[in-house]
């Protein structure tokens, strides 16, 4: 592609205390392409973002946009070049409609007229090929129906520069097609599109150009037709890494957690099992009732009905505390609503859980909450300047890995994976499964929910795939594929496809 070049950004530095975010960093845009930026966890590419969006200002080095040059980008001036950014985190009020969110800031006249907003609302969803009642509440919607209803807030300004921040990490198969004909869609209309996510077969699907950036720095821009995964791979975590799924063994047929005809607030009913030492997946689209099985679980969610047993013993879980105390711990799907405390230190949000167990002594205590942190920080490589940094300065998949760290430090019996490794490097994905994996074979039950195909495939002893709040199969090792676990999963309960 030979496009002029409408975005150009030079030498680039920003700095955090402990932390060089950006260093030096340089790249060229050009116009209608879709460029895909990837790194590990930390490497820079959302703080890269919010120097385009002027959220913050870069130390060093200038942006130059439409051939005005910058040394700083304020909100407006990223605004009036029709810049636009959908962040990684959700950013939605939650007490307000869809309408009223993807309108947010704009007058249609005096009062909010409902109407107008429904229309203005219907269209771009019409557009986006996406049905969702534009009256609902933000709080009502999964955390794929957010993800989409802030990307029809950014498509509603007319953007002719689109940043997408890992748009797909809460999507399923289905929603990513209709997102990924969105793009192609917006291309056709020569909006430029810079496009950052951890799923490198995406960027093959949908990238002209990617560049790779490590610790801040520039790495490498290339043609996504001229590269490969391994390659990408490879120049993100800077060595060779092999991807492959570890070996399982210690697989037992002792029952470990029994779930019988368990029901919630959704029509629901589900009994499974997952037995000492397995790693059980859990498939289902969005909407199937696997996070409302996760938090019922735990006590997160009431249960109407149905029983919960664990290691033989019926255990009721009135809240997440509590279902530690039995045995039951849960790392859920979303780290910025139920995962960590944002203003609390890595060390607090690790400890927290079961922070009487580590000791009564105040004094021994904060030695231990120290030396427990470090343990996982090394453990899961989480990329952090301190121990005490607070979570929300952390790296998106840095925080994730706190909230697992959390999880995994209370030691419980079962284990609830609920999307384990969404908005996570490849290298630490991997060191996640070897982790899942030493963790069953100490003894261990694991329930995992994921929506990642390969993941589900890779690292399942068993899958139950679940529809429409009932379970439409289970799968043994032997028998699975890809094109079975589909099937199972969008049959509806009178057992047709
Ligand atoms: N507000 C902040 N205060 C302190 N440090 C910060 C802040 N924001 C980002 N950082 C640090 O800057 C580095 C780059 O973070 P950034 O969020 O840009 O990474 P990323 O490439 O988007 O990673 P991920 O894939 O996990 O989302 C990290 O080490 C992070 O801890
Ligand atoms: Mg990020």
């Amino acid at each position: 592609m030979d496009n002029e070049v409408i975005l150009k950004l030079d030498h680039i530095t920003k700095r955090y205390p402990g932390v060089v975010a950006l260093d030096n960093f340089s790249l060229d845009l050009k116009a209608g392409e879709v460029h895909a930026l990837v790194g590990e966890n930390g490497a820079g590419k959302s703080t890269l973002i919010k120097c385009l969006s002027g959220a913050i200002t870069p130390e060093g080095g200038t942006i130059t946009v439409d051939g005005r040059e910058y040394t700083e980008i304020t909100p407006k001036i990223s605004r009036d070049h029709g810049i636009e950014v959908v962040y990684q985190e959700l950013n939605l009020i939650d007490t307000l409609t869809v309408a009223e969110n993807v309108c947010f800031g704009r007058k249609y006249g005096k009062m909010v007229n409902f109407k107008v907003l429904d229309k203005v609302c219907g269209e771009i969803f019409g557009e986006m090929g996406v049905e969702l009642n534009p009256r609902k509440y933000v709080f009502q919607l999964s955390t794929a129906q957010q993800q989409l209803v802030e990307i029809a807030k950014a498509l509603s300004k007319d953007a002719r520069i689109l940043v997408l921040d890992e748009p797909t990490a809460p999507l399923t198969n289905n929603e990513v097609d209709i997102l990924f004909e969105l793009i192609r869609r917006l291309k056709k209309k020569n909006v430029t599109m810079i496009y950052i996510s951890h799923r490198l077969d995406e960027i093959f699907q949908i990238a002209d150009r990617v560049t790779v950036m490590r610790d801040g720095t520039f790495v490498k821009t290339m043609e996504t037709g001229e590269t490969n995964r391994q390659e990408l791979i490879n120049l993100m975590v800077g060595r060779e890494l092999k991807e492959t799924w570890p070996a399982r063994k210690n697989i037992t047929s002792e029952p470990l957690l029994e779930v019988c005809h368990v029901s919630g607030m959704g029509d629901t009913d589900i009994s499974l099992h997952v037995n000492r030492g397995e790693i059980v997946g859990l498939a289902g689209l969005v909407g199937a009732g696997r996070t409302e099985l996760a938090r019922m679980l735990v006590g997160a969610d009431p249960m109407k009905s149905g029983e919960i047993r664990v290691n033989g013993r019926r255990v009721m879980n009135r809240s997440p505390k509590q279902a530690i105390k039995n045995g039951i711990g849960l790392i859920p799907e979303d780290r910025k609503r139920q995962g960590a405390l944002q203003n609390f230190g890595v060390d607090w949000n690790v400890t927290l859980a079961h922070l009487p167990d580590i000791s009564k002594y105040i004094f021994v205590r904060k030695k231990a909450v120290k030396a427990e942190t470090e343990k996982y920080i090394g453990l899961l490589k989480i990329k952090t300047p301190f121990v005490d940094q607070l979570v929300r300065n952390l790296s998106g998949g840095n925080q994730q890995k706190v909230v697992l760290a959390k999880t995994l430090a209370t030691n419980s019996q079962v284990i609830v994976f609920d999307e384990p490794t969404r908005g996570i490097d490849v290298g630490a994905k991997n060191e996640i499964y070897n982790l899942m994996t030493q963790l069953a074979d100490e003894g261990r039950a694991i329930l995992m929910i994921s929506s990642d195909m390969e993941e589900l495939l890779g690292m399942s002893d068993r899958i139950y795939t679940l529809s429409e709040g009932r379970l439409t199969g289970e799968l043994a090792r032997e028998d699975f594929t890809q094109a079975r676990v589909l099937e199972l999963m969008s049959q509806n309960q009178e057992g047709n496809p």
